[in-house]
């Protein structure tokens, strides 16, 4: 006990954790119980999301400024979009759907331009979690598998459950894994982002639970893992539990999510869950309570299955009591252990004007941006005395 004191306090009167710490390394993000970990060292999962990187036809310098603003709040991980689906040719975009065919691109439009979201991603020592399809119809998603397999107007969950639309979201999978699979910029992959029962179209079957999207979610999970042994596999889902009799639409599975059966799944590395208290009508007494609460029960989780779990997006907007919220569940995120945090969303004041604005942005030199800049020093912090314990 005296030694290993006596070497945090060697080690603390070190290592300055003022400035991002991600070290340039060749080796891929691993999970160790519920910590993640490069070269054997902690890593700590602190950052953004920003699915508009690969997406907003950036120049290479842009996309620069863009991981740098990030990675001077102490980022060391973005999630962003490897996804959009198109039946027309648009600016960006990877797949371009011809009735029920689909054709990847390989472009300076398409994967050649996420080459270069790496290339700027690696140059600025961040990390990055590719989301590979969307429950929402944002950038295609999920309803165009079924639109333009098998028909018009089917149901949304037919996502899960068809075997021909299973077949072609694997074919579109394959090609990004093996792209990418000797590249440790990538930190991991994920399999959608907010999966559901119900899409953006109201159409469902009536038929999918809980269990349609476990089941589908190890096969998907399962099959990325047979084509690469090398990087680490979340779903991307927003965390709802299944908990018997309970009468909350977030617990009681009637979102398709059962968030404790998906971390048991041998194939997925990590869990993922979002906090949007406004959203989801959970505001009222406090959705800054709520939201704690919400951290704490996913890091219960956590513990139970001894595998890391990511807060890896929330967001009130700025009217809504918003640094007084960030602080308390960021402090939550550090007190409770969680694994890590990325906020919803990064923010770039580039020379073509600001990126995208959905209200909940945080571009650099404004409060919430000084707020991540301290939390971030304090989770590295936090994650590197772990290790001596
Ligand atoms: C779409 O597919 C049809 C039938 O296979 C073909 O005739 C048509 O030329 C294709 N359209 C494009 C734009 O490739
Ligand atoms: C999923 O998408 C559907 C439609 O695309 C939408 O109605 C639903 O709210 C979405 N769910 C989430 C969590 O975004
Ligand atoms: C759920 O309700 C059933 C029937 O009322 C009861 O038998 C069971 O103990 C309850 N389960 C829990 C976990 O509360
Ligand atoms: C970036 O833009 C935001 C909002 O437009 C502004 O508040 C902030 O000061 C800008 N930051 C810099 C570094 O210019």
């Amino acid at each position: 006990m005296k030694l290993k004191a006596i070497l945090l306090t060697l080690a603390l009167a070190t290592v300055s954790f003022a400035k991002p710490v991600a070290r340039q390394s060749t080796s891929f993000v691993e999970v160790d119980g519920q910590s993640f970990t490069l070269d054997g060292q902690p890593y700590t999962v602190f950052g953004s999301n920003s699915y508009w990187v690969g997406l907003t036809g950036l120049t290479t310098d842009e996309m620069d400024v863009a991981f740098n603003d990030i990675a001077n709040a102490g980022g060391t991980t973005v999630r962003t979009w490897g996804f959009n689906e198109v039946t027309s040719a648009s600016s960006d975009y990877y797949q371009l759907w011809n009735g029920s065919t689909p054709t990847i691109n390989y472009g300076s439009t398409g994967l050649g331009n996420f080459d270069n979201v790496v290339a700027a991603a690696k140059a600025n020592n961040i990390r990055l979690i590719v989301t590979l399809t969307n429950n929402w119809s944002d950038y295609g998603g999920m309803d165009v598998y079924v639109n333009q397999i098998l028909g018009e107007g089917q149901p949304h969950d037919y996502f899960y459950s068809n075997p021909d639309v299973i077949a072609a979201f694997q074919n579109y999978v394959k090609v990004w894994v093996e792209r990418y699979v000797e590249e440790p910029t990538i930190f991991g992959w994920e399999l959608a982002n907010e999966p559901r029962c119900t899409g953006s179209t109201s159409s469902t079957s009536g038929t999918c639970t809980t269990t349609t999207i476990t089941d589908w979610v190890k096969t998907m999970s399962g099959y990325i893992k047979s084509l690469d042994s090398n990087h680490l596999v979340g779903l991307g889902d927003e965390g709802w539990f299944n908990l018997p009799n309970s009468t909350d639409f977030a617990c009681d599975g009637s979102q398709g999510i059962d968030f404790d059966a998906n971390l048991a799944i041998d194939t997925i590395d990590f869990g993922t869950f979002h906090l949007y208290p406004y959203s989801w009508g959970k505001e009222t007494p406090s959705a800054m309570v709520w939201g704690q609460e919400w951290i704490e029960n996913h890091c219960n989780s956590q513990a139970t299955f001894n595998k890391p779990v990511l807060m890896e997006e929330f967001g009130v907007l700025a009217d809504q009591n918003q640094i007084t919220t960030y602080e308390n569940w960021y402090s939550t995120v550090v007190d409770s252990r969680l694994s890590g945090v990325l906020i919803w969303q990064a923010g770039s004041n580039l020379t073509s004007g600001p990126t995208p604005n959905d209200g909940f942005t945080i571009y650099p030199d404004t409060p919430v941006y000084y707020l991540e800049e301290r939390i971030s020093a304090q989770l590295r912090a936090r994650d590197f005395e772990r290790q001596f314990v």
